[in-house]
């Protein structure tokens, strides 16, 4: 494993590693990639108000999720079609949840299937730090309620600690890169040409029938903490709240899903002022570095999601690039919020972030800017 110093040098060694189906399947967004830019946009659009002679001798990163302790306020956002980025796709990215001290989201959309993923032997090194395995399975409705109870049933019995719909894919968007060179992603490849994941299931257009139907049917019937995942409204959060669902997770889809969405970082604030406290917020969209997540968290997320900061990595090295990434965000957070004067994450709030006017080559993915380190 190459010694990482960067978030930069993963995402260099990703792009070595993967041909440009794949690095334009991760990377890309949908239709004209305005939600993809504007997500880095709405984040490089907030500037820093320092509060100095505070003690920050010990800064703390340390929070909770689902009632587990967590080593840094980061989830690994579920990706489809993980198998394509690192051998053992999805086992392989739980391995380096294990060995960090992260929650994984696995997405149903990815191989292995989540019964296999869920009993692959832990990595020698899993809860060394301290902290608990947490994984949240993330399924794509392909089949009826019969089909999905199936699956929330055995998802528990498998040990996964929540789980989580996905409500931002009524139908699949047009992601150009992919269409312009006939590129389909291996999760919806199959020999009978509807199928989509690890799960036999093909009727994709179950997601288009989900409804705050399918969210009341599972808080009644199943004792599971529920996700869902791709709200980007205060009044949808708030039903979400109302319903019991435990996790409101904002999300535009990284930007592949409805484009011209709004950026997750700008939807946050209304959604935690309808939540109340009523939830656990995580955000995601754009979050590469160790400030974005002290943003996220200043404005309100208890956690924040990373997609391809994740799935960078897996390419760069597997699991132990993957515990790379994490540590340099866990650095990079710790040095940003002792020069916030922010000992603990609570100590992130609202009044330590402004608007700010851009800057050239704000709103870029962090894979398109220069590398400083390397004298550009
Ligand atoms: C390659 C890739 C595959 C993804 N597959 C899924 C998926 O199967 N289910 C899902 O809910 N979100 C999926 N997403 C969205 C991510 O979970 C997450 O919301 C998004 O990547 C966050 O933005 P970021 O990549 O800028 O961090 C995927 C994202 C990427 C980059």
């Amino acid at each position: 494993m190459r010694d990482f110093r960067t978030i930069h040098e993963i995402a260099k060694a990703a792009r070595r590693q993967l041909d440009d189906n794949l690095w334009d399947y991760v990377l890309g967004g949908a239709d004209a990639e305005a939600a993809l830019r504007r997500n880095r946009l709405a984040l490089d659009a907030l500037q820093f108000k320092p509060r100095v002679l505070n003690d920050v001798s010990n800064v703390a990163t340390e929070t909770t999720f689902l009632g587990k302790a967590m080593r840094l306020p980061v989830v690994l956002a579920p990706l489809g079609s993980v198998q394509d980025l690192a051998p053992g796709g999805g086992v392989t990215a739980w391995a380096a949840a294990q060995t960090f001290g992260a929650a994984m989201l696995l997405s149903s959309a990815s191989q292995p299937d989540f019964e296999t993923v869920a009993a692959a032997p832990a990595p020698a090194a899993a809860n060394a730090a301290g902290f608990p395995p947490c994984r949240v399975y993330q399924l794509y409705l392909v089949g009826d309620q019969a089909w999905m109870d199936d699956i929330i049933e055995r998802a528990m019995a498998a040990g996964y600690d929540a789980f989580c719909l996905t409500v931002d894919t009524a139908v699949y968007s047009r992601r150009e890169r992919d269409i312009a060179k006939r590129y389909v992603p291996s999760s919806g490849r199959r020999a009978d040409g509807g199928a989509f994941g690890s799960l036999g299931a093909v009727d994709f257009h179950a997601q288009a029938r989900m409804t705050w139907k399918t969210v009341e049917h599972i808080k009644a019937k199943f004792d599971i903490p529920l996700v869902l995942k791709g709200i980007q409204r205060g009044d949808d959060a708030a039903r979400a709240v109302a319903c019991g669902v435990e996790v409101v997770y904002v999300s535009n889809h990284g930007g592949r899903q409805l484009d011209h969405a709004r950026a997750g970082i700008d939807a946050l604030p209304e959604v935690v002022a309808a939540v109340q406290g009523g939830a656990t917020v995580i955000v995601d969209g754009g979050f590469m570095r160790g400030a974005d997540v002290a943003k996220g968290l200043c404005l309100g997320a208890d956690l924040v999601g990373m997609g391809r900061v994740t799935a960078l990595a897996l390419a760069a090295g597997g699991d132990a690039a993957v515990v790379r990434a994490l540590e340099l965000v866990e650095e990079e957070l710790r040095i940003v919020m002792a020069l916030l004067g922010a000992a603990r994450l609570e100590d992130l709030t609202a009044e330590l972030v402004e608007p700010a006017t851009p800057l050239p080559g704000d709103g870029k993915p962090l894979t398109d800017l220069p590398l400083i380190a390397e004298g550009y």
